[in-house]
Protein backbone atom coordinates (compact mmCIF):
# COMPACT_ATOMS: atom_id res chain seq x y z
CA UNK A 1 0.00 0.00 0.00
CA UNK A 2 1.56 3.34 -1.01
CA UNK A 3 2.43 5.45 1.92
CA UNK A 4 2.60 8.87 2.95
CA UNK A 5 6.37 10.10 3.87
CA UNK A 6 7.89 12.81 5.11
CA UNK A 7 11.92 12.63 4.68
CA UNK A 8 14.26 15.47 6.44
CA UNK A 9 17.72 17.10 5.71
CA UNK A 10 16.59 15.50 1.68
CA UNK A 11 18.93 17.94 -0.06
CA UNK A 12 21.56 15.70 -0.75
CA UNK A 13 23.44 12.28 1.00
CA UNK A 14 21.37 9.98 2.55
CA UNK A 15 17.85 11.29 3.08
CA UNK A 16 17.82 11.90 -0.48
CA UNK A 17 18.97 8.27 -1.86
CA UNK A 18 16.12 7.46 0.75
CA UNK A 19 14.06 9.76 -1.22
CA UNK A 20 14.63 8.09 -4.22
CA UNK A 21 14.47 4.88 -3.48
CA UNK A 22 10.78 5.25 -1.43
CA UNK A 23 9.80 6.94 -4.73
CA UNK A 24 10.83 4.06 -7.10
CA UNK A 25 8.28 1.59 -5.07
CA UNK A 26 5.39 4.66 -5.32
CA UNK A 27 5.36 5.82 -1.87
CA UNK A 28 4.19 8.90 -1.69
CA UNK A 29 7.25 11.28 -0.57
CA UNK A 30 7.61 15.25 0.83
CA UNK A 31 11.03 16.14 0.70
CA UNK A 32 11.99 18.51 3.07
CA UNK A 33 15.08 20.72 1.99
CA UNK A 34 17.07 23.28 3.77
CA UNK A 35 17.60 24.65 -0.26
CA UNK A 36 14.87 24.49 -2.67
CA UNK A 37 15.36 20.87 -3.58
CA UNK A 38 15.90 21.26 -7.26
CA UNK A 39 17.71 17.75 -6.99
CA UNK A 40 14.45 16.18 -7.39
CA UNK A 41 13.28 17.63 -10.31
CA UNK A 42 13.96 14.59 -12.51
CA UNK A 43 13.05 11.72 -9.90
CA UNK A 44 9.28 13.38 -9.17
CA UNK A 45 9.72 13.84 -5.61
CA UNK A 46 7.78 16.14 -4.05
CA UNK A 47 9.29 18.71 -2.37
CA UNK A 48 8.98 21.60 0.15
CA UNK A 49 12.43 23.71 0.32
CA UNK A 50 13.75 26.10 3.31
CA UNK A 51 13.17 23.53 5.65
CA UNK A 52 16.02 24.71 8.15
CA UNK A 53 15.57 22.40 10.95
CA UNK A 54 17.06 24.48 13.85
CA UNK A 55 14.49 27.34 12.95
CA UNK A 56 11.16 27.16 14.49
CA UNK A 57 9.61 30.12 12.18
CA UNK A 58 10.80 27.48 8.83
CA UNK A 59 9.59 24.03 10.51
CA UNK A 60 5.88 26.17 10.90
CA UNK A 61 5.82 26.55 7.63
CA UNK A 62 6.56 22.96 6.75
CA UNK A 63 3.70 22.60 9.09
CA UNK A 64 1.62 24.69 7.33
CA UNK A 65 2.57 22.79 3.94
CA UNK A 66 1.68 19.85 5.47
CA UNK A 67 -1.68 20.62 6.20
CA UNK A 68 -2.65 22.16 2.76
CA UNK A 69 -1.53 19.29 1.47
CA UNK A 70 -3.88 17.11 4.23
CA UNK A 71 -1.02 14.74 4.69
CA UNK A 72 -1.49 12.37 7.36
CA UNK A 73 2.08 10.60 7.53
CA UNK A 74 2.49 7.09 7.97
CA UNK A 75 6.46 8.07 8.77
CA UNK A 76 8.65 11.04 9.30
CA UNK A 77 12.43 10.09 8.66
CA UNK A 78 14.76 12.95 10.12
CA UNK A 79 18.18 13.02 8.69
CA UNK A 80 18.92 16.21 8.80
CA UNK A 81 22.76 16.47 10.22
CA UNK A 82 26.22 17.63 10.40
CA UNK A 83 29.74 16.98 11.37
CA UNK A 84 31.82 19.18 12.90
CA UNK A 85 35.64 17.85 13.78
CA UNK A 86 37.11 19.14 17.45
CA UNK A 87 39.97 18.13 19.51
CA UNK A 88 40.12 18.18 23.07
CA UNK A 89 41.80 21.53 24.24
CA UNK A 90 40.65 23.01 20.81
CA UNK A 91 36.77 23.02 20.96
CA UNK A 92 34.98 25.61 19.36
CA UNK A 93 31.85 26.30 21.69
CA UNK A 94 30.02 28.26 18.84
CA UNK A 95 30.44 24.95 16.53
CA UNK A 96 29.28 22.61 19.27
CA UNK A 97 26.55 25.21 19.64
CA UNK A 98 25.14 24.66 16.57
CA UNK A 99 25.72 20.82 15.76
CA UNK A 100 23.21 20.72 19.02
CA UNK A 101 21.03 22.79 17.65
CA UNK A 102 20.89 20.55 13.80
CA UNK A 103 21.75 17.10 15.40
CA UNK A 104 19.68 17.11 18.41
CA UNK A 105 17.28 19.94 18.75
CA UNK A 106 16.55 19.70 15.03
CA UNK A 107 14.91 16.59 15.29
CA UNK A 108 12.91 16.81 18.55
CA UNK A 109 11.48 20.71 16.85
CA UNK A 110 10.32 18.35 13.94
CA UNK A 111 8.87 15.63 15.69
CA UNK A 112 6.81 17.72 17.89
CA UNK A 113 5.31 19.86 14.71
CA UNK A 114 4.53 16.71 12.73
CA UNK A 115 3.39 14.79 15.87
CA UNK A 116 -0.70 16.06 14.73
CA UNK A 117 0.04 14.44 11.19
CA UNK A 118 0.85 11.15 12.77
CA UNK A 119 -1.75 8.37 14.43
CA UNK A 120 -1.57 4.72 15.02
CA UNK A 121 0.67 2.69 13.05
CA UNK A 122 2.67 5.64 12.29
CA UNK A 123 6.42 5.64 12.56
CA UNK A 124 9.11 7.77 13.43
CA UNK A 125 12.73 7.12 12.25
CA UNK A 126 15.59 9.79 13.46
CA UNK A 127 19.12 8.76 11.81
CA UNK A 128 21.09 9.31 14.92
CA UNK A 129 24.87 7.46 15.05
CA UNK A 130 26.54 5.43 16.50
CA UNK A 131 29.27 7.82 17.54
CA UNK A 132 26.44 8.88 19.88
CA UNK A 133 26.81 5.93 21.88
CA UNK A 134 27.94 5.73 25.02
CA UNK A 135 28.19 1.89 25.56
CA UNK A 136 30.26 1.92 22.16
CA UNK A 137 32.52 5.14 22.63
CA UNK A 138 35.97 3.38 23.10
CA UNK A 139 37.87 6.12 21.37
CA UNK A 140 36.84 9.33 22.37
CA UNK A 141 37.06 12.88 20.79
CA UNK A 142 34.73 14.30 18.43
CA UNK A 143 33.06 16.53 21.51
CA UNK A 144 30.43 18.14 19.48
CA UNK A 145 29.14 15.44 17.50
CA UNK A 146 28.95 13.02 19.74
CA UNK A 147 27.28 14.64 22.46
CA UNK A 148 24.92 15.98 20.10
CA UNK A 149 23.97 12.53 18.73
CA UNK A 150 24.17 11.32 22.29
CA UNK A 151 20.95 14.15 22.64
CA UNK A 152 19.77 12.76 19.93
CA UNK A 153 19.27 9.10 21.10
CA UNK A 154 17.94 10.71 24.20
CA UNK A 155 15.39 12.44 21.97
CA UNK A 156 14.23 9.44 20.60
CA UNK A 157 13.62 7.26 23.49
CA UNK A 158 12.07 9.99 24.72
CA UNK A 159 9.68 10.53 21.83
CA UNK A 160 9.23 6.80 22.25
CA UNK A 161 7.89 7.28 25.42
CA UNK A 162 5.71 9.61 24.13
CA UNK A 163 4.22 8.41 21.09
CA UNK A 164 3.91 4.74 21.73
CA UNK A 165 1.05 5.33 23.83
CA UNK A 166 -0.67 6.73 20.57
CA UNK A 167 0.43 4.11 18.66
CA UNK A 168 3.58 5.59 17.25
CA UNK A 169 6.76 3.29 16.63
CA UNK A 170 9.93 4.93 16.79
CA UNK A 171 13.74 4.43 16.34
CA UNK A 172 17.19 5.58 16.31
CA UNK A 173 18.97 4.78 13.83
CA UNK A 174 22.83 4.32 12.24
CA UNK A 175 22.94 4.01 8.75
CA UNK A 176 26.90 2.41 8.79
CA UNK A 177 29.36 4.49 7.83
CA UNK A 178 28.87 5.75 4.36
CA UNK A 179 30.26 7.75 1.84
CA UNK A 180 29.33 11.68 1.59
CA UNK A 181 30.17 14.79 2.10
CA UNK A 182 29.73 14.48 5.81
CA UNK A 183 32.42 11.85 6.25
CA UNK A 184 35.03 13.17 2.85
CA UNK A 185 37.36 14.69 6.20
CA UNK A 186 36.09 11.61 8.73
CA UNK A 187 39.93 10.91 10.14
CA UNK A 188 40.47 6.88 9.52
CA UNK A 189 40.50 4.15 6.84
CA UNK A 190 36.68 2.92 6.98
CA UNK A 191 35.01 0.85 4.21
CA UNK A 192 32.37 3.53 3.36
CA UNK A 193 29.34 2.27 1.66
CA UNK A 194 27.15 4.26 -0.77
CA UNK A 195 24.35 6.39 0.23
CA UNK A 196 22.27 3.92 -2.12
CA UNK A 197 22.92 0.93 0.36
CA UNK A 198 22.14 2.88 3.74
CA UNK A 199 18.96 4.06 2.45
CA UNK A 200 18.13 0.18 1.54
CA UNK A 201 18.98 -1.08 5.06
CA UNK A 202 17.46 2.33 6.81
CA UNK A 203 14.11 1.80 4.18
CA UNK A 204 14.01 -2.00 5.80
CA UNK A 205 14.20 -0.89 9.38
CA UNK A 206 11.56 1.15 8.95
CA UNK A 207 9.32 -1.35 6.91
CA UNK A 208 9.80 -3.77 9.93
CA UNK A 209 9.49 -1.40 13.10
CA UNK A 210 6.33 -2.00 14.48
CA UNK A 211 5.03 -0.87 18.27
CA UNK A 212 6.57 -4.00 19.79
CA UNK A 213 10.13 -2.96 18.85
CA UNK A 214 9.96 1.07 19.15
CA UNK A 215 12.14 2.42 21.66
CA UNK A 216 15.05 0.67 19.83
CA UNK A 217 18.49 1.73 18.53
CA UNK A 218 19.39 0.39 15.21
CA UNK A 219 22.60 -0.08 12.43
CA UNK A 220 20.75 -0.08 8.63
CA UNK A 221 22.08 -3.56 8.49
CA UNK A 222 19.77 -4.35 11.45
CA UNK A 223 21.87 -4.93 14.56
CA UNK A 224 20.67 -3.37 17.68
CA UNK A 225 23.06 -1.19 18.99
CA UNK A 226 23.87 -0.03 22.40
CA UNK A 227 23.20 3.34 23.91
N1 LIG B 1 27.65 9.48 6.44
C1 LIG B 1 27.87 8.71 7.50
O1 LIG B 1 28.79 7.84 7.52
C2 LIG B 1 27.01 8.84 8.71
C3 LIG B 1 27.28 8.03 9.82
C4 LIG B 1 26.49 8.15 10.95
C5 LIG B 1 25.43 9.03 10.96
N2 LIG B 1 25.20 9.82 9.87
C6 LIG B 1 24.06 10.75 9.95
O2 LIG B 1 23.27 10.59 8.80
C7 LIG B 1 22.60 11.81 8.50
C8 LIG B 1 22.78 12.16 7.02
O3 LIG B 1 24.16 12.32 6.80
P1 LIG B 1 24.82 12.30 5.34
O4 LIG B 1 26.03 11.47 5.45
O5 LIG B 1 23.80 12.01 4.31
O6 LIG B 1 25.32 13.82 5.26
P2 LIG B 1 25.23 14.92 4.11
O7 LIG B 1 25.44 14.31 2.77
O8 LIG B 1 26.17 15.99 4.56
O9 LIG B 1 23.72 15.42 4.21
C9 LIG B 1 23.29 16.12 5.33
C10 LIG B 1 21.92 16.69 5.01
O10 LIG B 1 21.45 17.43 6.15
C11 LIG B 1 20.97 18.68 5.65
N3 LIG B 1 21.03 19.72 6.67
C12 LIG B 1 22.13 20.25 7.25
N4 LIG B 1 21.76 21.22 8.12
C13 LIG B 1 20.42 21.31 8.06
C14 LIG B 1 19.46 22.13 8.69
N5 LIG B 1 19.81 23.09 9.57
N6 LIG B 1 18.15 21.94 8.39
C15 LIG B 1 17.77 21.00 7.50
N7 LIG B 1 18.64 20.20 6.87
C16 LIG B 1 19.94 20.35 7.15
C17 LIG B 1 21.88 19.00 4.48
O11 LIG B 1 21.30 20.00 3.68
P3 LIG B 1 22.26 20.93 2.71
O12 LIG B 1 22.79 19.98 1.67
O13 LIG B 1 21.35 21.95 2.14
O14 LIG B 1 23.32 21.48 3.60
C18 LIG B 1 21.96 17.64 3.82
O15 LIG B 1 20.84 17.40 3.01
C19 LIG B 1 23.17 12.85 9.46
O16 LIG B 1 22.30 13.01 10.55
C20 LIG B 1 24.47 12.21 9.92
O17 LIG B 1 24.88 12.66 11.19
C21 LIG B 1 25.95 9.75 8.75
Amino acid sequence: MTKNILVVGADRGIANAICLQLQARDDRVIAACLGDGEGFTEGGVETIGGVDVTSGEAVHKLVEALAARNARLDWVLHVAGVLGLDTFGEIDYDDMRRQFEINTLGPLRVAEACAPFLDAGSKLGIVTSRVGSLGDNSSGGMYAYRVSKAGANMVALNLHHDLSKRGIAVVALHPGMVATDLTKDYPGNFNYIQPADAARGLIARMDELELASSGQFRHANGEQLLW
